[in-house]
């Protein structure tokens, strides 16, 4: 059993080898080249993460894990081929591919994620479930991301590939992605092993959005301190890196995050026209409803405070009224 998925890691390995290779050192792999070139993606980058090209062939990566003594049933159990529609043969399951390496804790390439060099769908395909990839526990470059998430005891959650590489690239060591799905509560045990702290950077979209409020919930639930990045509307990190660069990523992105209880009431606020008396009475009594869950008194009376100074009212009032938020909840 044991060696079985010995065969499998190894036969992934060799794949991330040979993709590597296709993309750095021949022609075919040119137009994958220019294209990563065209998104920011220096080579040193390329050699760290060991980024691939898988080419359009249907029966490229397939011959070759034969011609290494791979059985045809090893290499589909691996995720790296798929049967015909009409179940006559085999055809490898990434073609015309930018290929990222997928690793586990211990750096063994476990599986990949492809992304099309254009437009078209899907945009990316990843490794399906085998016995050595499992989608929910692992995060994309937990093993390069690890040394700096326990010295920082920060780790940076992202939603994609390329946000962890662009990252990277700004100098954020610390970041990992989780594969093609959203946040598990095994992917969150995860980070709360190698960090206290996540900061949540994922995209300014609503898809992103909702992911990140699924995030928060677990990795609080897990005892992680949470904060979340802010982005411009529409933008992913990756794009804010290449628009704004480095330095602002790293201080008015990852720097200026929020902390959970902040971004909460931040988000609460854009439900309210705060400027209409009757609606900010209701956005100020859903805001103490958030501070009346806070754990900690220091904590509750912190943003008590805040919200007094910020909307001109008096520390006396807004505490008595969260008194009565207390008791009710009791
Ligand atoms: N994803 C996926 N399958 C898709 C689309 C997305 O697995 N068909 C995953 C990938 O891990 C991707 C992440 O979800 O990186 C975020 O999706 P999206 O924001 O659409 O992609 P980007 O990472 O921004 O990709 P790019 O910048 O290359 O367009
Ligand atoms: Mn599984
Ligand atoms: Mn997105
Ligand atoms: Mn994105
Ligand atoms: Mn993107």
């Amino acid at each position: 059993e044991d060696d079985r998925r010995t065969r499998l890691r190894q036969a992934l390995d060799l794949a991330a080898r040979l993709y590597h290779h296709l993309l750095v050192n021949t022609d075919h792999g040119q137009p994958a080249r220019a294209y990563l070139e065209r998104r920011g993606v220096s080579m040193e980058t390329i050699r760290e993460f060991q980024i691939g090209y898988a080419p359009a062939s249907r029966q490229f990566l397939l011959s070759f894990l034969k011609g290494r003594g791979y059985q045809v049933q090893e290499i589909e159990e691996a995720g790296l081929i798929s049967v015909r529609e009409n179940g006559s043969g085999y055809y490898d399951r990434f073609r015309g591919r930018i290929m990222f390496p997928i690793h586990d804790a211990q750096g063994r390439v476990i599986g990949f994620g492809g992304r099309l060099l254009g437009e078209g769908r899907p945009k990316y395909l990843n490794s399906p479930e085998t016995p050595v990839f499992h989608k929910g526990r692992n995060l994309f470059n937990l093993h390069r991301a690890r040394q700096a998430m326990r010295k920082d005891q920060q780790a940076v959650l992202f939603e994609g590939y390329m946000d962890v590489i662009a990252a990277w690239q700004a100098g954020i060591r610390s970041g990992v992605a989780s594969l093609g799905t959203s946040l598990t509560e095994e992917q969150a045990r995860v980070i709360r092993r190698n960090a206290e702290m996540a900061i949540i950077c994922y995209d300014a979209d609503d898809a992103g959005q909702s992911a990140a409020d699924r995030g928060l919930e677990l990795l609080h639930e897990q005892g992680v301190i949470v904060k979340v990045a802010q982005l411009p509307q529409g933008m992913d990190p990756d794009d804010y890196i290449r628009e704004r660069g480095a330095e602002s990523f790293r201080r008015d992105v990852i720097g200026s995050a929020l902390p959970l209880t902040a971004f909460k009431l931040e988000r609460l606020k854009k439900d309210f026209d705060l400027r209409d008396e009757p609606q900010r009475l209701k956005y100020l009594t859903q805001a103490l409803e958030v501070v009346a869950d806070l754990p900690l008194a220091i904590e509750q009376d912190h943003y008590v405070r805040r919200l007094a100074e910020e909307h001109r009212l008096s520390l006396d009032a807004l505490k008595q009224e969260l008194r009565r938020i207390r008791r009710r909840k009791q």
